[in-house]
């Protein structure tokens, strides 16, 4: 990371303003979105909890509230956040924009808060992570465009030579997703609450894969990826172990991401040679993913001891072994004799999760933890013991819902294609659910410890704010984080 060089001229001034209001949504909305993660997942335990408030709170409804609230509410600040830390700091200059910065924020709350409010009204457009309805669409693609506009501006704008590897993948990101969006929500209103997909059947159905798996390639993984290149090295204070393998790795990642999507519709009415296709790619996508996962861990070389001490490199590192481990496991789903099995199981659900928790959720909490008394003016966050806690609360955490699902998934799957020499099915469904009611307890625990320990990070997180307000009344000072 020594590379970049500077020019000449004043300090760069940041504005940390807008990464200080992201990075703590980040952390309201991980508590929101994990907590009805909680709730959904023990109402799989107790059926009865689906009746809180009904209908508001039936699962179905509650559901994609739980995946937007995670995916874009807690996700989409953490890249947000970490990405005009990024882009600031990389190229050395501040933002680009003016008003737009703060649009993106602003835009981006109430979009989260109008998707809260319609879809457990039932308000959907029944396309999985794009269920909003269209008047929301047009805000997201407002605000998204807007994003862009202030990222590559500030790149247009650097002073600094290269661009930083990081900001590639963060930029192949909002790209990405740009096109993702529109394209997939093209839609006929009805009414203001009520669309139309414009596609129709079986293609309908591809643009809305193309769309799901690219939103794991881009929004889930690309993104992240940025943010692992950046933060792995700052905080292990070691340069990126192969700067060719990043650029190998960004461009074999975007080229390939794009034609995996129809492993999601084995054995449906799309043509054999499409899922076919969708599975030979998937394959050819553990390289570039474990290229990454590889070059993120060798970074740490010579710097291992470190995770001895510093619970916030701990976040990182594990987060990519979660990083590796899912995207073995996504290739192998992806094989479409395997995929006979897990489809429809809860194996596809834990696999979502260890991607989910273990490298999404992982990576961002140790960005913040490297972040967050930088932005405060602190030294370090109010305390590394309460980090301590948190890591082995979201590790312990993940690991009980992943293994859980597993278990689940693969019962399920047996179960269901078990037969009798007569030909009748060996177990009736209900079976089924009775022999998955023990992974549903285990993973409730296992979500609850990790919600647990995002609670304790709001509270250290909270105290290293008090900590700089009092030191910064003490010498008359304004909170801010130093600009240069
Ligand atoms: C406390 C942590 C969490 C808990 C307890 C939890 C629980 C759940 C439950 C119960 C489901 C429904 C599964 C089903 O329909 O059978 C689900 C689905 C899902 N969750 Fe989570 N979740 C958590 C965190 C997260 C995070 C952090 C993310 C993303 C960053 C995430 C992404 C998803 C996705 C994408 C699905 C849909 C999976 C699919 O369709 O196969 N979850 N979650
Ligand atoms: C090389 C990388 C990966 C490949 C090839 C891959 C492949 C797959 C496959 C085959 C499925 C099951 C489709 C089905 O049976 O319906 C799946 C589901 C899923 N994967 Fe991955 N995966 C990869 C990495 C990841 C990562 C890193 C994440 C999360 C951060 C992730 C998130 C998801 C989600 C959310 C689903 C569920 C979609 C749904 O049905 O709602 N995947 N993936």
């Amino acid at each position: 990371m020594g590379s970049h060089a500077t020019v000449a001229g004043d300090p760069p001034v940041y504005d940390f303003d807008i990464v200080r209001k992201f990075s703590i949504m980040t952390i309201v909305w991980g508590i929101f979105g994990m907590g009805v993660g909680v709730l959904i997942a023990s109402q799989l335990v107790w059926p009865g909890l689906n009746d809180l408030l009904q209908p508001y709170t039936s699962f179905g409804r509650l559901r994609p509230l739980h995946t937007n609230a995670v995916i874009f509410a807690f996700g989409g600040c953490a890249l947000f956040a970490t990405s005009y830390y990024v882009v600031q700091r990389t190229c050395q200059t501040t933002l680009f924009g003016g008003w737009l910065v703060p649009f993106t924020f602003w835009g981006w709350q109430a979009v989260i808060v109008l998707a809260a409010i319609t879809l457990p009204q039932g308000m959907t457009s029944a396309k999985e992570y794009a269920e909003l309805e269209w008047p929301i669409d047009i805000l997201l693609a407002l605000v998204w465009i807007s994003y862009a506009i202030v990222f590559f501006g500030t790149i247009v704008k650097r002073r600094t030579s290269h661009i930083y590897v990081a900001n590639w993948f963060y930029g192949g990101f909002i790209v990405t997703v740009a096109v993702l969006h529109i394209v997939n929500s093209a839609a006929i209103p009805v009414t203001l609450t009520k669309s139309y997909s414009a596609y129709a059947g079986a293609a309908d159905a591809m643009v809305q894969w193309w769309y799901g798996h690219n939103a794991v390639g881009f929004f889930l993984t690309a993104g992240f990826l940025g943010m692992m290149y950046y933060f792995v090295p700052k905080q292990a204070g070691r340069p990126v172990y192969s700067y060719q393998l990043s650029i190998v790795h960004f461009w074999a990642l975007i080229s390939l991401y794009i034609w995996a999507g129809s492993h999601h519709l084995h054995y449906s009415a799309l043509p054999d040679w499409t899922q076919s296709l969708g599975m030979v790619m998937s394959l050819i996508l553990l390289a570039p993913s474990w290229g990454g996962m590889i070059n993120g861990i060798m970074t740490l070389s010579g710097a291992w001891h470190k995770l001895r001490t510093d619970p916030t490199l701990r976040f990182l590192v594990v987060a990519l072994s979660f990083y590796g481990m899912s995207t073995f496991e996504g290739p192998m789903m992806a094989i479409k004799n395997v995929n006979a099995l897990s489809h429809n199981t809860d194996w596809t659900v834990g696999h979502v999760h260890s991607g989910a928790l273990g490298w999404v959720a992982m990576i961002s909490i140790g960005a913040l933890y490297h972040m967050l008394p930088k932005l405060f003016n602190r030294e370090e966050m109010y305390s590394v013991k309460l980090i301590n806690l948190h890591f082995w609360l979201a590790t312990v955490g993940t690991v009980l819902y992943v293994v859980a699902m597993w278990i689940n998934g693969i019962g399920q799957g047996l179960m269901w294609r078990a037969f009798n020499p007569d030909g009748s099915l060996t177990y009736s469904f209900i079976e089924t659910v009775v022999f998955s009611k023990g992974g549903y307890v285990m993973r409730a625990i296992g979500g609850a410890f990790f919600l647990t320990g995002m609670l304790i990070m709001a509270y250290n997180t909270y105290r290293t704010v008090n900590a700089a307000k009092k030191a910064a009344e003490s010498v008359n000072q304004p909170v801010q984080a130093p600009a240069v």
